[in-house]
């Protein structure tokens, strides 16, 4: 079999992207529609500027089962209303591959919720690794001044979900400012899922 030829992609703090990618996309406040809970913040955001509110570059050696993702990803800072910026979100269409995030520079929540909605927000910052376990909806915040940038890692064959978070009307938490930075507040929008897309969630994974 032959071998894949080994590389070294630099990771840039200050650009928060990872040079040597074989890919990059961005997100920007109008491919967010819909997604935050204050609909009139949201627009006036949008009229003033469809800005970037994430990139990611990445480097996808291949598809393979046993192969790996990683890249970089960087958000900027800002708000509509009360509820910081935010990634799309996403289960792993193979639901029981993991993930591991690693912050370079800025502030960060990983928004983490089960497929029975039990909730974690846990900071990342400068040289902290989280992991995201199989099986966890998982979505990036942005609540610092400063562009957030973190490397990533996960399972070559993984695949994204995005559709388990609209299904639902969106996460069951929101990340928002608060007096003492960022809370979480409730998504009133939120519908729990019923046991048998749960059941299904667990069954489509090999
Ligand atoms: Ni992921």
């Amino acid at each position: 079999m032959p071998l894949r030829e080994p590389v070294i992609c630099p990771v840039s703090v200050a650009t928060g992207r990872l040079g040597n990618a074989s890919g990059r996309y961005e997100k920007r406040l109008s491919d967010l529609l819909g997604l935050y809970e204050d609909s009139a913040a949201f627009e006036a955001e949008l009229n003033r500027d469809d800005r970037v509110v994430y990139e990611v570059t990445d480097y996808r050696p291949s598809a393979d089962a046993g192969d790996m993702i990683f890249g970089v990803t960087r958000m900027s800072p800002g708000r509509i209303g009360r509820e910081y910026f935010f990634t799309r979100g996403h289960i792993h269409a193979r639901a029981d591959r993991p993930e591991i995030y690693y912050g370079e520079s800025g502030q960060g929540i990983m928004l983490l919720e089960s497929p029975e909605g039990e909730v974690r927000a846990l900071p990342i910052g400068p040289r902290d690794i989280v992991y995201v376990p199989p099986y966890w909806i998982h979505r990036s915040v942005n609540v610092g001044d400063d562009d957030l940038v973190m490397t990533f890692a996960y399972p070559a064959d993984s695949g994204q979900d995005y559709g388990i978070i609209e299904r639902s009307g969106g996460m069951r938490s929101r990340v928002v400012a608060s007096a003492d930075g960022w809370a979480l507040a409730d998504n009133a929008a939120y519908r729990l899922r019923a046991p048998a897309e749960i059941d299904a969630l667990f069954a489509r994974s090999r």
